[in-house]
């Protein structure tokens, strides 16, 4: 069955940050032609070392903000970009507002993916302040289906890490070392997936005829853990036992309630997830979801026991900075052996 309706121009808005990158290199890998918009006043080196590496790799930069209609539309028109995948950050939500009608007008766009990357906004229903952003993706939701732009919304649910309550790029982290903290009893399931995964199935459903209008859930199979079996994978990673410590449901509302940003909007999300069960609360079923597993059957996922042993790996270059300041790993070599794929 033929599935693919192109391979044209490829937009990405956010490649410098946490998911944008993932999509970036993933694009890349597919030999699309891909572009990047890069924000001026770029000073930061970090990002400007980003926006290098995707160059080197073939990328080019468009400079530019999202928000910014006319160059928008004259950046869309003259690259003749077919799909738009934003990932512009939380905070940021609202600007794609004024991205949604260059979109509309240029005339060559075929697919925009806005930047959604979570859960499905339209169903789950956190806490404040965690509520507040499913609502700005509600609204460009309803923008994007208004002006009847072809669009897909990626509900990828977890990246695949410890989920630290606290901390908005948890798989940048390394598993708990002293205690594990869980959540109510541990006992509410969670699909995790890899950056690298979020990336490479994004990018195959850029012109799959199969997503269009449609949100794609991501669920395999593999990686779908709770957290007392999250914790037992880690424990047989650093072959060692750790205390284990409740964070209850109130605890959550009350980090929530703090309104930190972004800490309570994480918190908000991780009772969301590991005490309501927004991620498996519901099946897949209506008209106008599918799932990712079900669509690319043979392609594989990379598996929760192999992101740990990346952590394990980390671990060890931290240890050999810091050899007095966290405690040496078991056998790395031997840990890496339990290793599992999963399709
Ligand atoms: N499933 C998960 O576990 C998970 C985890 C994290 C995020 N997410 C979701 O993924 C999406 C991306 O979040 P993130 O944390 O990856 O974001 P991020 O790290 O904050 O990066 C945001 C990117 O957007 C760019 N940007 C922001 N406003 C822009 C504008 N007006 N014009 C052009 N570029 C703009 C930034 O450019 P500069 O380089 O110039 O700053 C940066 O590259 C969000 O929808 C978020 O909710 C999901």
């Amino acid at each position: 069955m033929t599935v693919s309706t192109s391979n044209g121009c490829v937009l990405i808005v956010g490649a410098t940050g946490f998911i944008g990158r993932f999509v970036a290199e993933a694009s890349l890998d597919a030999g699309r032609p891909t572009y990047v918009l890069v924000r001026p006043s770029s000073e930061n080196h970090s990002k400007n070392k980003v926006h290098k590496a995707l160059q080197d790799r073939g990328a080019v930069l468009l400079n530019g903000v999202a928000n910014d209609k006319e160059l928008m539309v004259k950046l869309l028109k003259e690259h003749r970009i077919e799909t738009v995948i934003s990932a512009v950050g939380g905070d940021k939500i609202l600007d794609q507002l004024s991205l949604v009608e260059p979109i509309s007008s240029a005339g060559t766009v075929k697919r925009f993916l806005p930047s959604e990357f979570g859960h499905d906004v339209d169903r789950a229903d956190p806490v404040e302040p965690g509520i507040q952003m499913y609502k700005e993706k509600r609204q460009v939701r309803r923008l994007v289906e208004k002006l009847d732009i072809p669009f897909t919304y990626i509900c990828c649910n977890s990246i695949a890490s410890w989920p630290y309550y606290d901390n908005r790029h948890p798989s940048e982290v390394i598993p708990p070392l002293d205690q594990f903290q869980i959540y109510g009893d541990g006992s509410v399931k969670a699909y995790f997936v890899a950056g690298t995964d979020i990336g490479k199935f994004t990018m195959k459903t850029v012109d799959d005829i199969r997503t269009v209008n449609k949100s794609v859930h991501f669920r395999p199979a593999c990686n779908f853990y709770n957290m007392n079996e999250l914790a037992a994978l880690w424990e047989r990673k650093i072959r060692r036992t750790l205390p284990r410590v409740t964070v209850t449901e109130d605890d959550l509302l009350s980090v929530a309630a703090e309104k930190r940003i972004p800490q309570s909007i994480v918190a908000s999300f991780t009772h969301d997830i590991f005490i309501k069960g927004c991620q498996v609360n519901f099946s897949i079923e209506g008209p106008n979801e599918t799932e990712v597993s079900s669509l690319y059957p043979n392609e594989p996922f990379r598996t929760l026991d192999e992101c740990f042993n990346d952590f394990l790996v980390k671990m060890k270059g931290e240890n050999t900075k810091q050899s007095n300041e966290i405690p040496a790993p078991k056998p790395v070599v031997e840990a890496l052996a339990i290793t599992a794929t999963c399709a």
